[in-house]
């Protein structure tokens, strides 16, 4: 039976252009949504545009346009980054459209009919950069008398009625999901921090806002908008066709994992699960947190200039060498910084040296010697049978490495099978070969391409422009190359396209004194 899967990247504040870290989690989710494709699993991958509350209602003031005008143009922008990024998205949710106010709205009245709203007023103060509330606790004094938030934001004075979630009363329930679902918040960092917050007890959170009006409406009551959180987190859920059940998407409820950048894991890992619990509906399997980047050891802000934007990246480094090194530079969890330094030298040896030149040499010799004809499987000596044993091994550990979310590991393992290869094309010389024993020759040039198509169909989905190019270069046809295909012989006698390098080495021009 075909396996589902669904995966989400956080919905994203339509304040600012896209950048790196949007490009990111995007590519990160993609990666693990086309290896699941490529699995044979029937995969719903969401994305979208988080476009109400205040942030955004400022951002378009400040800039002379009506929020839904500004809200359509930015929204479009992360569209486009998502393209330039070959990220492709089943579904992609703007929090302005109809769809989702009545998912959104639905949602609403069933927490409401369970019992879990009640009408007071708010008071207290709100961080309208993080659009979080912050406890009194939770808020730094400076030495001037001004206020923070955690994350450094600055903080207002807010005073309006509000509707009230009972979040109070689901600690316990929390408590219970985390323990007996171990996997439910990855990895452990963010884990410990959640279950430590929520042990200290929690206070119901207000859930609507009266002072401002870009929102959904609040059903049954035109005063109140929904607070922002509230409306984005019930995009995952207007993704999936809710309110109607007979939506033919509706199977893919719930959700297999939520990646969210590590600042949003309270929203996901505390509220979320408590909305829908009140709700009566299904949980998420899964939520992960992944890290942040920094910029050549800066945080990334628009008052430091730093900000990356991936379109410039990807065409100055291609596509595929940005998307690899996104993904191969730090453990999926971690924190990293993007250097030009790091990622030059990324591609120089890992790409250029240890798999294009793989590549290169394998099929230019394939080219030359044997008039570009993939010869058949030979017979296997002990050094051949121990190279192709690790290939064999070789999806099934990958798959366990993206089952985990373990992007980079997965990336580590491939490249332990590429460095083994060019030592194998060392040891076996098959250039000495040629004029010795031509006929073994042809066996090692077999194992190799056995080898390198391994590889190229695994690293699809992290590159999948150059590893398109490779399996063509390989011989191997469209519908050769998903992970099953693996497990069937290439027949002996295609002739192969001729070679032509795919990684090119990266010479940074000299700076202009
Ligand atoms: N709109 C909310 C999410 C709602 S989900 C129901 C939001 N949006 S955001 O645009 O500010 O950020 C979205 C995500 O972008 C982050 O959670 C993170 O995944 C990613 N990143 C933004 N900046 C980043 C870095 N500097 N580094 C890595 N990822 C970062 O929060």
């Amino acid at each position: 039976m075909t396996r589902r899967f669904t995966i989400t990247t956080p919905i994203f504040y339509v304040n600012g252009a896209p950048h790196i870290g949007h490009a990111y989690t995007s590519i990160a989710c993609d990666v693990i949504a086309r290896f699941h494709r490529l699995d044979g699993n029937d995969v719903l991958f969401v994305s979208g545009t988080d476009e109400h509350g205040q942030k955004v209602e400022q951002s378009a003031k400040a800039q002379n346009v009506p929020p839904q005008e500004f809200a359509d143009r930015i929204s479009q922008s992360f569209r486009q980054m998502q393209k330039d990024m070959a990220v492709q998205t089943d579904e992609f949710i703007r929090t302005t459209e109809a769809r989702h106010k009545k998912a959104a709205q639905t949602l609403w009245e069933k927490v409401a009919e369970s019992g879990h709203i009640y009408l007071d007023a708010y008071e207290g103060w709100y961080s309208t950069r993080d659009e979080m509330f912050v406890g009194e606790d939770e808020i730094t004094t400076h030495p001037d008398g001004s206020r923070t938030a955690p994350s450094g934001a600055p903080l207002e004075w807010v005073r309006e009625p509000s509707y009230f979630f009972r979040l109070s009363e689901f600690q316990d329930r929390l408590l219970k999901l985390y323990e007996e679902n171990p996997d439910f918040i990855g990895p452990h960092g963010p884990k410990r921090e959640i279950i430590s917050f929520v042990k200290q007890g929690l206070r119901d959170l207000s859930i609507s806002r009266t002072s401002f009006r870009w929102g959904v409406e609040v059903p049954g009551d035109p005063d109140h908008v929904m607070y922002v959180w509230f409306d984005a987190l019930a995009n995952y859920l207007t993704a999936v066709g809710y309110p109607d059940m007979q939506d033919p998407r509706h199977v893919h409820w719930p959700a297999d994992v939520h990646v969210v950048g590590k600042e949003i894991i309270r929203f996901h890992c505390i509220y979320w699960p408590a909305f829908l619990m009140a709700a009566g509906l299904p949980l998420p399997k899964r939520v992960f947190a992944h890290g942040w980047w920094t910029v050549e050891g800066e945080k990334m802000s628009k008052s430091l200039g730093n900000v990356l934007d991936p379109k410039a990246l990807a065409d100055e480094f291609g596509l595929d060498q940005l998307r690899f090194f996104l993904m191969r530079e730090v453990p999926f969890g971690g924190d990293s910084n993007f250097s030009r330094r790091s990622l030059i030298t990324r591609m120089n040896v890992e790409l250029a040296n240890d798999l294009g030149n793989l590549a290169q040499r394998t099929l230019s010799q394939v080219a030359r010697n044997l008039g570009g004809v993939l010869p058949e499987r030979g017979t296997l000596t002990e050094d051949d049978e121990k190279i192709l044993a690790q290939a064999t091994l070789l999806p099934d550990l990958t798959r366990r490495h993206i089952e985990r979310l373990a992007i980079s590991d997965a990336l580590e393992d491939i490249w332990k099978l590429i460095r083994e290869a060019n030592a194998y094309i060392d040891r076996q010389a098959p250039w000495v070969l040629k004029k010795e024993n031509p006929a073994r020759m042809a066996d090692v040039l077999r194992v190799l391409v056995d080898v390198i198509r391994t590889v190229a169909t695994l690293l699809q989905p992290y590159m999948p422009d150059t590893m398109e190019k490779m399996l063509d270069q390989l011989g191997v046809e469209t519908g050769e190359r998903h992970i099953a295909a693996l497990e069937t012989l290439l027949p002996g006698g295609r002739t192969l396209p001729k070679p032509q390098g795919l990684f090119p080495r990266f010479v940074e021009e000299e700076k202009q004194a």
